[in-house]
C-alpha cells in the first residue's frame, strides 16, 4: 500500500481530519481535507467534530486548535515545527514589559503567530486576514501594544491610522526578501503584478500592487486583470495559486529565481511523518487547562469580531 492510501485508511480508522496551512508541501496540501490560512484553519479547528485533528502546520497553529477545541486529540506530524516569529516574543518577556508599563494600560493585540502564554496575556488575537478589521474595533481610549510582528503591526497601523507600540519581532522567512531582487523581477516581467504578505518589510511592501494574507491572494489573483504575478511570501502558496487559479502565471520572488522563500519549520512535516503520527497517535500537542482558558478568551473574541 502506498503512503497516500495508508494515510487515507488510517484517517478513517482514527476518525481524523487533516488540516493544512498553505505553506505545507504540495503533497500534504493535496491529501488534506482542508487547506487555508491561519484564520480559516482556526475556524475549521473550532468546528471539528471528529476525534482527531491532524494539524499540518507549525506548533502555534496546532496549539490554537487545542485551545479552541479542547475535546479533541491534536496531532502535529513534527513537534519541532516551530516559528521564528513566535520565538521573537517569549511570554515571560511580554509579562515583564506589561508589568513595567502597567501605567499605560495597554490594549494588547497579539498576532496569532505566538505561543499560548502570549495569547493568554492578550486582549485580542488577530491574523493577517483580519488585523485591520479588528484593530478598528479596539477601544479608542487605550494605547495599543501590537505583538510580536513589527511588520504586520506597521502595515496595520498605516491602514487603520491607529498609532501602536510595536514589539520588535519578525518572521525570518519574510524578512529575507530582497528589494533589489523584486525590482529586478519587476524589470524582467513588467506586465506582472507584485502581491506580497504583510509580514514583509516596508521597502518590499512599497513595491507591491497588493498586500494581503495568503488566503486573500487567491481571489485577488483570480479577479485581477493581470495574467502574471510575482508572489512575495512562503513558497507553499505557489502550489495553491497554480491549482486554484489556472491559466495565470505565478513567479516566486525568493532568493532563487522562480521560487519564494522557504520556511524550514513548515517543511518539517512530510507525508511519511503524517502517516507515522496517525499510526502512533503521536506526537500529540497538549496544553495546560488554566492557560487554555485564558488564551481562549482573546481567540474567541477574534473569531466573533471577524464573522
Ligand atoms: P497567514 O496564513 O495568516 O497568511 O499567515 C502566514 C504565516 O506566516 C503563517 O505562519
Ligand atoms: Fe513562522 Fe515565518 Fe514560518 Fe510563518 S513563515 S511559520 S511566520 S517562521
Amino acid at each position: 500500500m502506498d503512503l497516500t492510501e495508508e494515510i487515507l485508511r488510517l484517517k478513517k480508522e482514527r476518525n481524523a481530519v487533516i488540516l493544512a496551512h498553505s505553506y505545507q508541501r504540495p503533497e500534504i496540501q493535496d491529501i488534506a481535507d482542508f487547506v487555508g490560512d491561519s484564520l480559516a484553519l482556526a475556524r475549521k479547528a473550532q468546528e471539528a467534530t471528529c476525534d482527531v485533528i491532524v494539524f499540518c502546520g507549525v506548533h502555534f497553529m496546532a496549539e490554537t486548535a487545542c485551545i479552541l477545541n479542547p475535546g479533541r486529540t491534536v496531532l502535529l506530524p513534527d513537534l519541532n515545527a516551530a516559528c521564528s516569529l513566535e520565538q521573537s516574543c517569549p511570554a515571560d518577556e511580554l509579562e515583564s514589559f506589561l508589568k513595567a508599563h502597567a501605567d499605560q494600560n495597554y490594549y494588547v493585540v497579539a498576532y496569532v503567530n505566538c505561543s499560548i502564554g502570549v495569547k493568554a496575556l492578550a486582549d485580542v488575537i488577530v491574523t493577517s486576514g483580519n488585523a485591520q478589521r479588528i484593530i478598528e474595533t479596539a477601544p479608542a481610549d487605550r494605547p495599543i501594544l501590537f505583538v510580536p510582528d513589527r511588520n504586520l503591526g506597521a502595515w496595520t497601523s498605516l491602514k487603520t491610522g491607529r498609532a501602536m507600540t510595536m514589539w520588535n519581532g519578525a518572521c525570518h522567512v519574510h524578512e529575507r526578501f530582497s528589494r533589489d531582487k523584486v525590482l529586478e523581477m519587476k524589470a524582467q516581467y513588467p506586465d506582472a503584478e507584485v502581491v506580497c504578505h504583510p509580514e514583509c518589510q516596508e521597502p518590499i511592501r512599497l513595491l507591491a500592487d497588493h498586500i494581503c494574507s495568503t488566503e486573500k491572494m487567491i481571489p485577488y489573483c483570480r479577479e485581477s486583470k493581470a495574467a502574471r504575478f510575482i508572489i512575495v511570501t512562503e513558497t507553499g502558496i505557489l502550489h495553491r495559486l497554480r491549482k486554484l487559479v489556472p491559466g495565470k502565471e505565478f513567479i516566486g520572488a525568493g532568493i532563487e529565481q522562480c521560487s519564494c522563500n522557504e520556511c524550514e519549520y513548515m517543511k518539517l512535516n512530510t507525508l511519511q511523518k503524517l502517516r507515522d503520527c496517525l499510526q502512533n497517535m503521536a506526537p500529540e500537542v497538549r496544553i495546560e487547562e488554566e492557560l487554555r482558558r485564558r488564551a481562549a478568551k482573546p481567540l474567541e473574541r477574534m473569531l466573533e469580531l471577524s464573522l
